[in-house]
């Protein structure tokens, strides 16, 4: 198992180059299985998540070739399965995305309901499965596995009204119905730019996708998708998550490969708590010299404030003047990193869905854990920012979605590093991104 080990109070200054975006990654991979041929996807976040995705395409039957670093071929001529191991499929939250995309195409897919949650909320799946039966599915639950079968006919169009606007479920219906048979609606419709980027890459492999990025999508069902070449939008949140960093601890950081129109609340919100943010082509120059300001955030779908900058923002607030309030308007919870925080000496009363940050003059190294990859962030920005030395412990979290981020961040003047420690009961089927 790894540790971080950091000694923080230093100021990041240089640059950082953005990877592919996780959250596009996890769903376009799956994606590929429903092309007949080959797809080479380029920028590729080299993470964990990323790793078992292709692992669970492998053992379904499709071949993959690294090109380089950042680029995979994945050929699905050959798949000779629709159902995934539990033991891969489990570990990671977006495997259920392997149901939209073998449904897709084969009319077929038993896949192991992802495992539990660990923002401390539910995480259920019923607006996936309401689009699945709209297509014409049957759709059973038993054994720990998901199964979803056209029972030998063709998926037929529909009208599918989303009762919450669901990200996943927003792209897992548009992959069964990019095969069906005539015209899908999704109205209600999650607008998040990964959900513009299965449209797109879809839509490359011959699918006839529109509107995706507005809350009305309309897809006609083609016959095939035959292979391509498509290259995977700059992460948004690890892009944000870097700018939170700079924020916490001070000093300048040109955040580059980056799609400026993605980062408008983010931006805004720095902005508003005193931090400086200049905005070019395709990178950002964030500055921080003066006090942060307090200010309060309700996290939103898309175009709203990330509900997966949520943990990293109130860490900044946490060190800002004033009190400022933060409300999750996403999931039912995700405060637990809160405690590990408080531990550091943040002081922040979490009710519900809201958390009372009253700022501090500064945090305190210590030995703290992440719980999920969005809290461990949050964790290495505290620790980036305290006084002295802290231990994170459980990064496996962290690394399932930020590309090498102990020597992105090293790169940047921070004094962090990884160290191997013998094994721990670690529980991966927590993960939740
Ligand atoms: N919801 C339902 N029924 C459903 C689906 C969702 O009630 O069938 C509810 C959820 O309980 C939640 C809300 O709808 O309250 C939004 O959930 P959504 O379906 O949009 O989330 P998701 O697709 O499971 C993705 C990201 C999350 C991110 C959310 C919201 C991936 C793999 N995961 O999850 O990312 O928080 O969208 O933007 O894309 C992360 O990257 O750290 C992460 C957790």
């Amino acid at each position: 198992m790894t540790k971080y080990i950091i000694h923080g109070g230093k100021p990041l200054f240089g640059e950082v180059e953005i990877s592919g975006a996780k959250n596009a990654a996890v769903a376009i991979i799956p994606a590929a299985l429903m092309v007949n041929g080959v797809c080479r996807i380029e920028n590729i976040p080299q993470i964990s998540d990323v790793t078992m995705s292709l692992k669970i395409l492998e053992q379904l039957g499709a071949r993959i070739r690294s090109v380089n670093r950042h680029t995979v071929e994945i050929d699905s001529r050959h798949i000779y399965s629709t159902k995934t191991s539990y033991e891969l499929a489990r570990k990671i939250r977006a495997s259920y995305y392997l149901i939209g995309a073998l449904l897709g195409r084969f009319g077929d897919a038993e896949v192991a309901l992802p495992g539990g949650c660990n923002f401390g909320g539910a995480r259920p799946i019923d607006q996936h499965i309401k689009g699945f039966t709209a297509l014409g599915a049957r759709v059973t639950v038993e054994g720990g596995f998901i199964h979803a079968s056209a029972e030998g006919r063709k998926l037929k169009g529909a009208n599918i009204y989303l009762d919450v606007v669901s990200v996943g479920a927003t792209m897992n219906i548009m992959m069964a119905a990019a095969m069906a048979q005539g015209n899908t609606v999704i109205e209600n419709a999650a607008k998040e730019p990964h959900i513009v980027d299965l449209a797109n890459f879809l839509n490359s492999m011959g699918a006839n996708i529109r509107g995706a990025g507005t809350d009305t999508i309309k897809i006609q069902g083609v016959d095939h998708l035959t292979g391509g070449t498509y290259a995977i939008i700059p992460d948004q949140i690890e892009a944000g998550t870097y700018m939170a960093a700079v924020a916490a601890t001070g000093g300048q950081v040109l955040v580059k490969n980056i799609i400026p129109k993605h980062m408008d609340c983010i931006t805004a919100k720095l902005q508003e708590c005193g931090v400086e943010v200049d905005e070019h082509e395709d990178t950002l120059l964030v500055r921080r010299c003066g006090p942060l300001h307090k200010a309060n955030i309700k996290t939103l779908p898309y175009p709203g404030f990330p509900t997966d900058m949520q943990p990293q923002m109130t860490t900044v607030l946490a060190l800002a003047e004033g009190t400022s309030l933060v409300t999750e308007g996403v999931w039912s919870s995700r405060y637990r990193y809160v405690d590990e925080l408080k531990r550091m000496g943040a002081r922040i009363q979490v009710d519900d869905k809201t958390a009372v940050v009253e700022g501090v003059d500064h945090l305190t190294g210590a030995p703290i854990q992440a719980s999920d990859l969005r809290a461990g962030a949050a964790l290495v920005i505290a620790a980036l920012a305290a006084h002295g030395e802290s231990e994170i412990s459980q990064v496996q979290y962290i690394e399932r979605g930020y590309e090498d981020i102990v020597n992105k961040l090293r790169s940047l003047g921070a004094d962090i590093r990884a160290v191997d420690v013998p094994d721990e009961d670690l529980d991966l089927t927590a993960h939740i991104s």
